[in-house]
């Protein structure tokens, strides 16, 4: 079993909540961890039935990893799930915090197929369920750092995006990638209407370097909290770009695409002068009308309040990410 890399902020580290205790005794009356990935889907799926819980994804359950160094974890409890589940942007599904909860139950994310095309030599198209099946799904706890200044802990069960661009194999011209959300007005109503969804001129759309892309914290994510992904979270599949600010995180994926130049993407196209293309996270760098000093952390502090904590440089994953723009100045490549 490989060793859980720095950048993995660890379990034991964090609040631990009712899931994952439940979860670990589950892993460790059945011995489970020393067998890790290699457990079948079948078995795991009756292992779920067994302690009765339907809702769970049973697929997605996996054994933990409790060995290794962590950099970061001391300090940052997990956002409880109910938080995580139910403050949310999907301007597809409304503007206001609680929309997407509200209005993207009915959203249909199976069947569901993800398309990998354009400077490849091998295009690919999966199902989800191929996904689930084909590759292994890892546990990745990740803080998420939205452009508005609040953020998150979020337990996400994933696969690294390098895995699935591996098997596409990009060519030579190759060198940024861009991400599709579903067209669906029928099923999304912030596509029927601008007013609904924010002005944004539909699909949802994201890019990324190719290197940032390969990089090993980029995660395609099928679930949370030991779940498939609820839709208000960009069921049934969803980028995950840790270090970036939240709205590079591109839900209900259908299409990657690799190409030669820098993609169009959703915020830039909406307001440039306010949401660049590479949307690191920098305290240094202001957003024209608010500071990116601090955040305020989503499920912390009292009843009313969410604590105000400082923002790090790259959302705290600096050694892991910071010479990926060597040379550049990120106050012009905001
Ligand atoms: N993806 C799509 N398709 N539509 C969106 O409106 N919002 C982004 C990102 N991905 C968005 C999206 C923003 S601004 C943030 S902060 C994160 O999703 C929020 O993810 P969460 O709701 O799972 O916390």
């Amino acid at each position: 079993m490989s060793k859980r890399p720095k950048w993995q902020l660890s379990q034991q580290h964090v609040t631990p909540e009712a899931v994952f205790n439940q979860r670990r005794r589950i892993v460790k009356a059945l011995g489970l961890s020393a067998i890790g990935a290699s457990v079948p889907l079948g078995v795991q799926a009756g292992l779920a039935d067994w302690f009765g819980k339907p809702k769970v994804e049973p697929a997605l359950l996996k054994p933990l990893e409790f060995t290794g160094s962590n950099r970061f974890g001391i300090a940052d409890p997990l956002t409880p799930e109910d938080k995580v589940t139910s403050h949310n942007n999907f301007y597809e599904f409304g503007t206001a915090k609680t929309d997407p909860k509200e209005n993207a139950q009915q959203m249909v994310t199976s069947p569901w197929q993800l398309r990998i095309e354009g400077e490849v030599a091998n295009p690919k198209t999966w199902t989800v369920d191929e996904i689930l099946s084909g590759f292994t799904l890892e546990e990745r706890i990740y803080r998420l750092r939205c452009v508005e200044a609040w953020s998150m802990v979020i337990p996400w069960l994933g696969i690294p995006l390098a895995r699935l661009l591996e098997q596409a194999e990009p060519n030579s011209k190759a060198k940024y990638v861009a991400f599709e959300t579903l067209y669906d007005p029928e099923q999304m109503p912030g596509q029927r209407s601008r007013f609904v969804g924010g002005g944004i001129n539909y699909p949802y759309v994201e890019g990324l370097r190719l290197d940032e892309a390969m990089h090993d914290l980029t995660l395609l994510s099928v679930g949370l909290y030991g779940k498939t992904l609820p839709p208000q979270n960009g069921a049934p599949i969803r980028l995950v770009v840790p270090w970036k600010y939240g709205f590079k995180s591109i839900k209900s994926i259908v299409r990657i695409r690799l190409v030669e130049k820098m993609p169009p993407t959703t915020w830039n196209l909406l307001a440039d002068h306010e949401y660049g293309f590479y949307a690191n996270v920098n305290p240094q760098v202001d957003h024209p009308r608010w500071s990116q000093a601090s955040e305020r952390r989503i499920g912390s502090g009292g009843l009313l309040s969410a604590k105000r904590i400082p923002t790090e440089m790259f959302n705290g994953y600096g050694d892991f990410v910071a010479d990926l723009y060597d040379g550049m100045d990120l106050r012009q490549w905001y």
